[in-house]
């Protein structure tokens, strides 16, 4: 547990579900109060300020797009309206679809691209914004994934919003170190959540994913929500422009294990 994460202020986008969910659910058991964006209507939001509020945090639910900017305006004016500051920004939301590269439609690589990676960096901003008008040292995580390192043919609108993902963070993280604010990614591997679940429920497309992790395990959510708390934490205080890798080791060369090579 991080003490001095409660009472701090925490937007998540995308926390109706997956990832973001688990995060805001840590978030709420350090008792921080936090900003739930959720952007399809049937998520069932209630049950995770629920959760938070049995937890000893605060929670409070805002639907709204990230690839709209004022959406993310007012995501960040409804945490300083509601809670009274932003500390701490994760920007999470992100989507991903197969499509070889050839049919790839310029649609589909928009909205990949807009969500993703603009959708990432509108928040970075109007949060940097915030945070330098009112002079908090505070923390910005990005989710990235082992695809900004990792080729993956069939989702190259992805990686390439990944490896976006991985500059920006880099550089957003020079440019405002001298304000003390730090800005971090995490780049998760293989993780059991929604918009894994087609693919991990057909055992042997399960079986293909699993082969690549060293660890020989799909990871868990809240795996990732323990790298998020420990990134926004004073215990990173020193930590800025670092992608966190949590993958069980897939990004270590997989196929060189047992003396390949
Ligand atoms: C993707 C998953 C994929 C994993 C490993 C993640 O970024 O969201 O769908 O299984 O990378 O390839």
């Amino acid at each position: 547990m991080y003490p001095n994460l409660e009472g701090k202020v925490v937007v998540i986008t995308g926390a109706g579900t997956g990832l973001g969910r688990a995060m805001a659910e840590r978030f709420g058991a350090e008792k921080a109060k936090v900003v739930i964006n959720y952007f399809k209507e049937d998520e069932d939001v209630q049950s995770i300020i629920e959760t938070i509020e049995k937890a000893g945090g605060s929670g409070s639910a805002i639907q709204g797009d990230v690839t709209k900017e004022e959406d993310i305006k007012r995501m960040i004016a409804h945490a300083v309206n509601t809670f009274g500051s932003l500390d701490i920004m994760v920007n999470n939301a992100g989507i991903e679809n197969e499509v070889p590269s050839e049919d790839l439609t310029l649609e589909d690589w928009n909205k990949v691209i807009s969500t993703n990676l603009t959708g990432q960096f509108l928040g970075c901003r109007e949060a940097i914004d915030y945070m330098l008008e009112n002079k908090i040292k505070g923390s910005i995580i990005n989710m990235s994934s082992v695809h900004q390192e990792i080729p993956w043919p069939h989702f190259v609108h992805y990686a390439a919003s990944k490896g976006g993902v991985k500059l920006m963070t880099e550089t957003l993280a020079l440019e405002f170190a001298p304000h003390g604010i730090r800005v971090n990614c995490i780049a998760p591997g293989a993780i059991d959540t929604p918009i894994n679940a087609e693919k991990f429920d057909d055992p042997e497309l399960k079986k293909g994913v699993v082969e690549l992790i060293p660890m020989g395990y799909i990871g868990k959510p809240e795996e990732i929500a323990a790298c998020a708390v420990w990134l926004a934490s004073s215990e990173a205080s020193y930590v800025t422009g670092l992608t966190l890798f949590a993958d069980g080791g897939m990004t270590q060369y997989p196929g060189f294990q047992a003396g390949k090579g």
